[in-house]
């Protein structure tokens, strides 16, 4: 089965919403095999994010993912990616399908309340930033 990493970002973790969130994956069917909450460092989020370096939004976007906890985890499950893509909805809340996570929870489209690997190879990369293989239980 597919694995892929989630982030709750700081916003939702401020208000208190990683239950609300977690129910709406493991009702669409993906498990949550690994869980964490962390404060990541500046230097930490520039890191995860680098992809974004060159887009206008990236110093803005590393300030907020440092600003508070997150919980990272690892959500696994038929089609993970494809599947944790589509609870989360489009980036901008504004664009979001009703019932997704953006759509009942983004403040905006920075304070988006969720992130999830794109692909199998970034998954594969995001999931080894965060967890050993310890963690990651079979
Ligand atoms: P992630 O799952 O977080 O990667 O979201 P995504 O794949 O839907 O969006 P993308 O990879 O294009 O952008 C990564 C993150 O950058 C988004 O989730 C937003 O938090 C942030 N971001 C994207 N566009 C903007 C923007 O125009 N302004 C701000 N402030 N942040 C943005
Ligand atoms: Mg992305």
């Amino acid at each position: 089965v597919e694995r892929t990493l989630s982030i709750i970002k700081p916003d939702a973790t401020r208000r208190n919403l990683t239950g609300k969130i977690n129910a709406k994956f493991e009702e669409a069917g993906l498990r949550i095999v690994a869980q964490k909450r962390l404060h990541l460092s500046t230097a930490q989020a520039g890191k995860f994010y680098e992809v974004h370096k060159e887009r206008p939004f990236y110093g803005e976007l590393v300030e907020f993912m440092a600003s508070e906890p997150v919980v990272v985890q690892v959500l696994e499950g038929e089609g993970a990616i494809a599947k944790n893509r589509e609870v989360m909805g489009a980036t901008n809340p504004a664009n979001a399908d009703a019932g997704t996570i953006r759509k009942e929870f983004a403040l905006s489209v920075g304070e988006n309340s969720v992130h999830g690997s794109d692909a199998p190879e970034t998954a594969k990369e995001e999931i080894a930033f965060f967890f050993s293989g310890l963690e990651l239980v079979g």
